[in-house]
Formats: C-alpha cells, structure tokens, sequence
C-alpha cells in the first residue's frame, strides 16, 4: 500500500500543477468575462490538494522521509542536514500553506473574487515548485513520474 501511496503522490503532482495553471489562466479571463468552468476547476483543485494533503501526512507519519527522521537524529541535526531537513521540514511545511492559500483561494471564486484568487494562486504555484523533490536536485531528486 505505501508503494501505491507513493505513486499515486507522485502523480497527483501533475493533476494540481494542470489544475492551478488552468485556475490561473480562468481566474485572468473570468475577471471580463466569468463562466461556470472557473468554480469546477477550482473545486477539483481544492479536492487533489486535500487529497494529496491527506497522502502526505500519512507519509510524512509512516515513512522514513519525515517524522523518523527527527525522532532518530534529533531536531537540530536534521536542521543542519539540507536532505533531511527538506523531507522532515521544507516539503510539508511548503505544502501546506500552499494547500491553505489554494483552500482561501476556492473561496474567493465562489464570491466571484477572481482577481484575489489570482494572486493566491500565482503565489501558491511558485511555493509547490519550489518544495516539489524535483530529479535535478542534488540530495532528495525523485522521479518525474511513478516507478522511474
Ligand atoms: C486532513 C485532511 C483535510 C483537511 C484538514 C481539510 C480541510 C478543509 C477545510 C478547512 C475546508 C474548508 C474550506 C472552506 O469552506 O473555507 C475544506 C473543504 C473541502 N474539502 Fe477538505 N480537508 C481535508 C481532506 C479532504 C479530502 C481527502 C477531500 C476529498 C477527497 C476534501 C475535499 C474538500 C471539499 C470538496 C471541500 C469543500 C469545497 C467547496 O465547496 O468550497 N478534503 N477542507
Ligand atoms: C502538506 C502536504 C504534503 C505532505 C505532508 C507531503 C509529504 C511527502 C512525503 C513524506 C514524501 C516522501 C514519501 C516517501 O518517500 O516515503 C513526499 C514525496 C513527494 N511529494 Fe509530497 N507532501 C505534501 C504535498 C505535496 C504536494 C502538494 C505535491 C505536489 C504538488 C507533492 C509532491 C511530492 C512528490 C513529487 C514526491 C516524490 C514522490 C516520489 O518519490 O515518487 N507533495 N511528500
């Protein structure tokens, strides 16, 4: 089940960047011209990023890339360790105020609030790129899709 876990984590990454560069573009357009689309799409990335959220928690609990790696070291060592500190600190800490800005955002659209929800959005997209462990970065590189 982890191993499943850990795939579907990993693909789930590109469902939500889609979603917000698709919540983006709309939340641009719906300013002049607003239709039904923008509130599904923004629903559907509210739901992959709880779900994604609920996955990683797990993860982060259960795996040997986050709590366990504070209980074995102790916290300071791994503030000094970058790999660790990234798993233990950096991804889920990343991740979640950008799943709160997403969260905060969901609800801007629903009031029609898009240019809000732009900037939520913009600043969301930037916070997951800079946390996702992507395969050119030294020390916590993970494959671009499942089992690679
Ligand atoms: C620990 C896990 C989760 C936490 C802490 C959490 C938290 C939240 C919060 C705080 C809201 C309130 C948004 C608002 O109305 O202001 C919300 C809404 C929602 N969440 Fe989650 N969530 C979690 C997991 C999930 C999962 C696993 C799913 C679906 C598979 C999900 C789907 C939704 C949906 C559909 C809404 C309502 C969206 C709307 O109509 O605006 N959540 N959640
Ligand atoms: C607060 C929410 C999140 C938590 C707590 C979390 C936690 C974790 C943990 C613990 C791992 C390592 C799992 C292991 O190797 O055992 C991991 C891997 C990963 N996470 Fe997250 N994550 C979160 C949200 C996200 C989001 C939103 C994205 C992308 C949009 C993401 C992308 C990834 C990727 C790509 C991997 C590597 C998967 C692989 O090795 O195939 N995570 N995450």
């Amino acid at each position: 089940m982890e191993t499943g876990l850990l795939h579907l984590h990993n693909i789930l990454r590109w469902v939500i960047l889609i979603l917000l560069l698709a919540a983006i573009i709309k939340s641009f357009s719906a300013r002049s011209k607003p239709d039904g689309s923008m509130k599904k799409i923004s629903l559907f990335l509210l739901i992959a990023a709880h779900t994604q959220f609920l996955i990683g928690i797990y993860q982060w609990f259960t795996s040997s890339f986050g709590y366990k790696l504070i209980e074995a070291n102790g916290f300071a060592e791994v503030m000094k360790n970058s790999t660790q500190r990234f798993w233990a600190i950096e991804h889920i800490t990343g991740m979640f105020v950008a799943i709160v800005l997403i969260t905060i955002a969901r609800g801007k659209v629903k009031k029609q609030a898009f240019s809000a929800a732009s900037g939520l959005y913009i600043v969301a997209l930037l916070l997951i790129l800079s946390v996702i462990p992507w395969p050119f970065r030294e020390g916590i590189a993970r494959p671009w899709f499942p089992g690679m």
